[in-house]
């Protein structure tokens, strides 16, 4: 059969071959609950590929005994209003039983990267988000896979994840969208009285402060203390605010950086993340600062 293809039929071969390759799948996983920061990710998606595919699932093994998994805010009629509108292909929207048919017994957990930030508040959480990550990778097959920087710790651990397990798939980083006035999207925003709400713009004044510092000549000499300080007394400013954390870290290595470290002075990209409650609504936001 290959003497009869002669030049032409092995060039019409490799033609398909590298059409295979260019036809890209992306994919958008979420918990529903579809914000701008979500369409972004579907807007990058449609860009970047052919097909999208949008999944929606509220994961139950990546929240904690005392989290909000009851209460996780849904409406699936609206989430499909938007995909339609973002011009998603397919939304895949499995159940609970259909993900976790009894019983299972493999997880996946990433060392090191999972136990700062919110894997130390949150024990178990990146074993659940890894987990159904490499389910629903596995499920969809994609070719891009995208994931905002609202959630930064997600970002390095699913791509080490990609990594250490030769996955063929790549994590496309998206940039936080945030309202008008700052505050980063977040299905859990609805969550917060008017009062919490507008105290919430603390987190995003002083990340907007640590961007100001490092973009100061003079400032930029601040140490790793100084700027953790000043977004301490920042959020500090806010009586409703109850700090979780705050971490200048490397990024995405997410390293500990000393604090008589200057700013200026640190090699690599830097990540300030913070997560802060008010009442029972815990926020996260950050900010990274690439090395040019
Ligand atoms: P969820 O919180 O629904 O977020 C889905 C995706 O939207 C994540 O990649 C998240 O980083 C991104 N996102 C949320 N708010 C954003 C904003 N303001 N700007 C940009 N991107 C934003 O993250 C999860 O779901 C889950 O852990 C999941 C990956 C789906 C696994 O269950």
């Amino acid at each position: 059969e290959r003497r009869q293809l002669g030049a032409n039929g092995a060039k019409a071969v490799n033609d398909s071959a590298s059409v295979q390759q260019q036809y890209k799948v992306g994919f958008v996983p979420t918990m529903g609950y579809l914000h701008e920061g979500h369409a972004s990710l579907m807007q990058k998606a449609r860009e970047m590929s052919d097909t999208v595919v949008l999944s929606i699932f509220v994961n139950p093994i990546q929240f904690g005994p005392n989290e909000d998994l009851d209460s996780y805010p849904r409406d699936e009629a609206r989430d499909l209003e938007v995909a339609r509108r973002e011009g998603v292909d397919i939304v895949f929207l499995p159940t609970v039983a259909e993900m976790y048919p009894q019983p299972t017994r493999t997880k996946i957990h990433v060392s090191a990267l999972t136990e700062r930030l919110c894997g130390a508040s949150r024990p178990g959480h990146f074993d659940g988000v890894t987990t159904v990550v490499a389910k629903l990778f596995n499920m969809v097959n994609p070719d891009l896979a995208f994931f905002g920087m609202k959630d930064a710790q997600q970002v390095a651990v699913l791509q080490q994840m990609v990594t250490d397990l030769n996955m063929n798939v790549t994590i496309v980083p998206c940039p936080i969208v945030r309202e008008a006035d700052g505050l980063a999207l977040s299905s859990r925003n609805v969550y917060l009285s008017a009062e919490q709400r507008e105290q919430a713009l603390v987190l995003s004044r002083s990340l907007r402060k640590v961007r100001e510092v490092s973009e100061d000549v003079v400032r930029n000499t601040f140490t790793i203390r100084q700027i953790h300080q000043m977004v301490e007394s920042t959020i500090a400013s806010s009586p409703l605010a109850d700090i979780d954390y705050i971490e200048i870290l490397t990024f995405p290595g997410l390293e500990p950086i000393l604090p008589e470290q200057r700013l200026s002075d640190v090699e690599e990209d830097i990540i300030v993340a913070l997560a802060v409650k008010f009442g029972n609504t815990r926020l996260i936001d950050n900010i990274r600062l690439q090395k040019a």
